[in-house]
């Protein structure tokens, strides 16, 4: 039986603290948890892009939005303080590579300084019992070898983006050893359990961020235009945007469930067959949208790029009974049957709901 954390009961009234709700995967989040009954308190700044997933769901008529910067520490205290929440899902960041090389000091304020802040208030929040970070399949030391990466190897990152996720890997886990080790003096509750977690390239419909692939098709879809591929070898591993949520939904549980034996590094991550090249993606993609989309190779100067990226995801099978439901198939699927409801003007709430329902059953 595949566990994917789906547990209504679990959810249903737990008071859930999410950084980033207003971006791709915040947005797919607050739906998700607020389908269950959780109660939620989002802190992001402003959707990162015009249309969003979070505006077109009309997200924040079902969560308590707070828009504001986690590099604000004062603030994102006094939010946390103010939600009582007891768990905390921390996905703001500064998240694409390319604009990692044009603000590398923004980037490293925000994914570095950012999740100071977010355990330092955790630390002050005496209602938290599990914090799920998530940062990325970039942070391993990249050996550009075929083999999947696993939890225990090392941190490094080549670009900004992806160090400066590499130094929340790091953060995270020196938080954990000096403060999330023993109880707080005087109580008698547990210390918050805290991990983090490491998805592969998210794809799903509503994601409309700049320099991203399943994006940039989309646009040229819609605009009848023929998409420009910059790398088209470039092996990665592709996951619908419901999978990895499902690993930190479940994570997530489990933390709060079974304590610190949980509290570590965690990769989610699609099956050996869905680490495909970025060429195979968009002749999909293309196919499946019909109207005679295609692509074509740009072979300008592009910033560095890692050409192999794999995970290892064992851990989370044996310990999680954590698996992935939906192949890359069924994700291009997903995304054109998203697409064409946005382009016949459909309730695109509902159409995520729709999915959701379909993948958790
Ligand atoms: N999309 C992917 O393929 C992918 C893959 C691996 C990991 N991730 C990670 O998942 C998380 C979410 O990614 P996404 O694709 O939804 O990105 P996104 O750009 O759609 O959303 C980013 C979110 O962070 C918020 N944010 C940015 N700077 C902020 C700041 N200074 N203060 C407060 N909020 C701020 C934005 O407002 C938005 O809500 C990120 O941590 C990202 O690194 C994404």
């Amino acid at each position: 039986m595949i566990d994917t954390g789906i547990d209504t009961d679990f959810w249903k009234g737990r008071s859930v603290f999410l950084t980033g709700h207003t971006g791709f995967k915040g947005a797919w989040l607050s739906l998700w948890l607020s389908k269950m009954g959780a109660v939620v308190t989002g802190y992001a700044l402003s959707p990162p892009t015009v249309p969003s997933l979070y505006e077109l769901c009309r997200v924040d008529e079902l969560i308590a939005s707070i828009i504001a910067d986690v590099r604000d520490l004062s603030s994102l205290k006094a939010a946390m303080i103010k939600a009582q929440p007891e768990v905390v899902i921390h996905m703001a960041a500064q998240p694409m590579v390319r604009d990692s090389y044009r603000m590398p000091v923004e980037t490293y304020a925000v994914n570095v300084m950012g999740t100071v802040h977010l355990l330092e208030t955790v630390r002050h929040c005496g209602s938290v019992r599990a914090v799920v970070n998530v940062t990325t399949d970039k942070c391993y030391e990249n050996r550009e070898w075929v083999w999947g990466y696993r939890e225990n190897e090392a941190m490094g990152g080549y670009d900004p983006y992806a160090s400066s996720k590499a130094c929340s890997e790091l953060i995270t886990a020196a938080y954990r050893r000096s403060f999330f080790t023993l109880s707080p003096p005087h109580s008698l509750t547990p210390p918050p359990a805290v991990a983090t977690a490491r998805a592969g390239n998210v794809i799903g419909g509503g994601d409309w961020g700049k320099d991203r692939l399943v994006p940039d098709c989309i646009r040229a879809f819609l605009k009848g235009e023929p998409v420009h591929l910059r790398n088209p070898h470039a092996i990665r591993p592709w996951q619908h945007v419901l999978e990895p949520l499902s690993g930190y939904l479940l994570l997530a549980r489990r933390l709060v469930q079974d304590g610190v034996r949980f509290a570590d590094a965690w990769n989610f991550g699609p099956e050996d067959q869905d680490a495909r090249d970025v060429g195979w993606v968009v002749s999909k993609l293309c196919e499946k949208w019909g109207n005679s989309a295609k692509y074509t190779i740009d072979n300008g100067d592009h910033p560095h790029e890692a050409a192999y990226l794999k995970l290892d995801c064992s851990k989370a099978r044996a310990y999680l009974n954590w698996r992935s439901r939906w192949n890359l198939d069924t994700a291009i699927d997903a995304i054109v049957w998203w697409t064409k409801a946005y382009q016949d003007g459909m309730d695109l709430r509902q159409v995520c709901l729709d999915q959701i329902d379909q993948y958790t059953n």
